[in-house]
């Protein structure tokens, strides 16, 4: 890996802290980025599916996830693992990322993870090559394309730090403090950063020093590196020992602080926990003096550090190593952003033409699109382009449920009710009120419980038991007027249909020996024109690919009884203007046509 991130990169954040995302978007949208760097977000105990976000002075989503193997499915290429989880868990995270694979790089924020369990931890990621930044670390920024969290602190520290852009020095750091301060340092004697990276204050971190800076020296846009290692711990060494070896070439500024330790008798625990002595080698005074050996730029003191970094950098200018950097335009994150109240996924009425699903309303709606009704739906709908088995299964179902005759309950009411002198909207949602569990709306019953019992291997008469203890009939068994001896010829239709185009259909099997047995019972018992939708809708959805979870939150939505009522909804109006037509009177039932039963009320003392 040459650079740690890129202005493409995409996180995967684990743990909903808004305010660290919404730093990142504010970063984002300042310089520019055309994706935002958090692609998803782990918010294990979460109940909803998204988080909003301001994305400059709009909003977006940034969808939520129950774990970490979910978003990474939805997100293959955010290949970057944010790991804000405690330090309780932030171990399990961090394994069960890399046991799933596909993550460059693992921050890990936690600090306190016992010792034992970080060295496992930072083993398993250097074992599958994943640079592990931290864990007691605020980040690592690569200027101009990707920051972590709160790195960098506010958006004006780091337009004013030079890190809303890409500079010339390698900072490489323990702590996240420090870090903040360097790169002010940077900004104001040299360019700016390139890429910096805080490893963390605790003794075990994942990437060391020398892990980042060989990084950097491959890093075209590294022209040197500042280091800024602290009492304790031998990882400077590793580093001039690159040096010595020719591994690493471009110039270092290095400074160990803590080199007041020497003045106390005994050793002395710094802030981080790797930060003390346990042997001469390990402190301040020893390192610097190693670095300068090896030809590092070490400064007398950390108050020299400023002048150490304008030299060097004055010398790289002058050679012509380091050019002039252009200064991008920003954009401004606005200080005062209202939050939308209502949020919509499926069309836009913003541009010049509507669309729905992101096309043109014209380049479905005219039959030379080749589009049909079909294809509307799928797109409003799913917002999915369906395949054309599956956009001529929507409109078979649809133009098959659109009537059945003006006997059926909600024909009958719609047409009672525009006899009342009701409108065609009045009326129709009269008749749309009928459509329930025994007319019309058993369609998502059907697909859940049949789908529940063949998921589970229930043979027909088990279903059929479990169906009685539940104490509701088989939604989407069962007739008024269809039998065997009168088959319902719609749900031949639909079943003809899914015989010749549908890639295979396992429900509707399934569904069919249960039909053998109600029909053997009572031959009106058969799998009727809903039960017939439901099911195959289910086959449907399973050969288009979507997982069973999907499919289940179709039909807990009432996904499936949509069909019929967008369906129906055609017959429904038919009838009401066919009343209007008629100029039909007022309709009263005929009285012979009730069994009147009305008993003297008794008194109630
Ligand atoms: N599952 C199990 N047993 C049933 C079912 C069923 N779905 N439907 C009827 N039965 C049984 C009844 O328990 C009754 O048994 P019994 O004679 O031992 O008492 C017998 O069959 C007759 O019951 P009825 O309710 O009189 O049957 P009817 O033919 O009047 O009912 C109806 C038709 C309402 C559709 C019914 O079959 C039912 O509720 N089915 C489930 C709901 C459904 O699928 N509705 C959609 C129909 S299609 C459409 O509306 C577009
Ligand atoms: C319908 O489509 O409305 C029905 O199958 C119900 C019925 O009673 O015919």
């Amino acid at each position: 890996m040459e650079k740690l991130y890129t202005n493409e990169t995409q996180a995967i954040f684990w743990n909903n802290n808004a305010s660290a995302i919404q730093r990142m978007l504010d970063y984002d949208y300042t310089i520019n980025r055309k994706t935002p760097s958090v692609a998803a977000i782990v918010a294990p105990t979460a109940e909803s599916k998204f988080q909003k976000f301001f994305w400059g002075p709009d909003e977006i989503m940034i969808n939520l996830y129950k774990n970490t193997a979910a978003a990474k499915k939805a997100y293959p290429n955010a290949d970057v693992l944010l790991n804000f989880a405690s330090f309780r868990t932030a171990y399990d995270v961090t394994i069960e990322a890399l046991e799933l694979g596909g993550f460059s790089s693992i921050m890990v924020t936690a600090e306190g993870i016992p010792e034992r369990l970080a060295r496992v931890m930072n083993q398993a990621a250097r074992d599958k090559n994943v640079t592990v930044i931290g864990p007691a670390t605020v980040g690592a920024i690569a200027p101009g394309g990707f920051k972590i969290a709160n790195i960098g602190g506010t958006i004006e520290n780091i337009i004013q730090s030079k890190l809303h852009r890409c500079g010339s020095c390698g900072l490489v750091t323990r702590s996240g403090g420090l870090f903040n301060e360097l790169s002010n340092i940077i900004s104001i004697n040299a360019d700016g950063i390139a890429e910096g990276v805080a490893i963390g204050g605790d003794r075990f971190v994942g990437s060391v020093f020398i892990d980042n800076m060989l990084r950097m020296e491959k890093n075209p846009d590294v022209k040197y590196m500042v280091l800024l290692g602290e009492v304790g711990g031998t990882e400077e060494y590793k580093v001039i020992e690159a040096v010595k070896n020719g591994l690493i070439k471009k110039p270092i500024i290095a400074w160990c602080i803590g080199t007041i330790a020497k003045h106390f008798s005994t050793g002395v625990q710094f802030g981080h926990a790797g930060a003390s002595a346990n042997a001469d080698a390990e402190t301040a005074v020893y390192k610097n003096q190693a670095m300068a050996d090896a030809g590092f730029y070490v400064p007398t003191s950390f108050n020299e550090l400023p002048n150490k970094i304008a030299e060097v950098y004055g010398k790289l200018k002058a050679e012509g190593i380091i050019g002039e950097i252009a200064e991008p335009t920003l954009r401004n994150v606005p200080k005062v952003r209202r939050s939308k109240e209502f949020i919509c996924t499926i069309s836009d009425d913003r541009g010049d033409e509507a669309t729905y699903a992101g096309f043109p309303i014209s380049s479905v709606a005219t039959p030379d699109t080749g589009k049909g009704i079909g294809d509307v739906i799928s797109l409003l709908w799913f917002k999915k382009q369906y395949p054309k088995w599956a956009t001529e299964f929507i409109e078979t179902v649809i133009k098959t449920v659109a009537d059945h005759g003006p006997a059926v309950s909600g024909a009958h009411n719609a047409k009672v009710t525009a006899r009342a002198g009701k409108s065609v909207v009045e009326s129709l949602v009269t008749g749309l009120l009928t459509i329930g569990p025994r007319f019309g709306g058993a369609i998502d019953g059907a697909a859940e419980h049949f789908k529940y019992a063949n998921d589970n291997n229930l043979t027909p008469a088990e279903f059929l038991n479990h169906m009685k203890k539940l104490g509701i009939p088989i939604p989407g068994i069962g007739h008024r007027i269809k039998s065997l001896r009168n088959p319902d010829l719609r749900v031949v239709g639909l079943k003809k249909f899914a015989a010749e185009h549908f890639p295979a259909t396992p429900l509707l099997d399934y569904a069919l020996t249960v039909e053998q047995l109600t029909t053997s019972k009572k031959d009106n018992l058969i799998l009727n024109v809903d039960g017939t939708i439901g099911i195959l809708m289910v086959d449907m959805w399973r050969a288009l690919g979507y997982s069973e979870e999907e499919i289940n939150e179709f039909i807990s939505s009432g996904t499936l009884n949509a069909f019929f009522i967008a369906g129906r909804t055609i017959g429904f109006i038919g009838h009401v203007l066919d009343e209007k037509r008629l100029a039909m009177p007022m309709y009263r039932h005929p009285m012979d046509d009730i069994l009147y039963q009305v008993d003297m009320a008794e008194e109630i003392e």
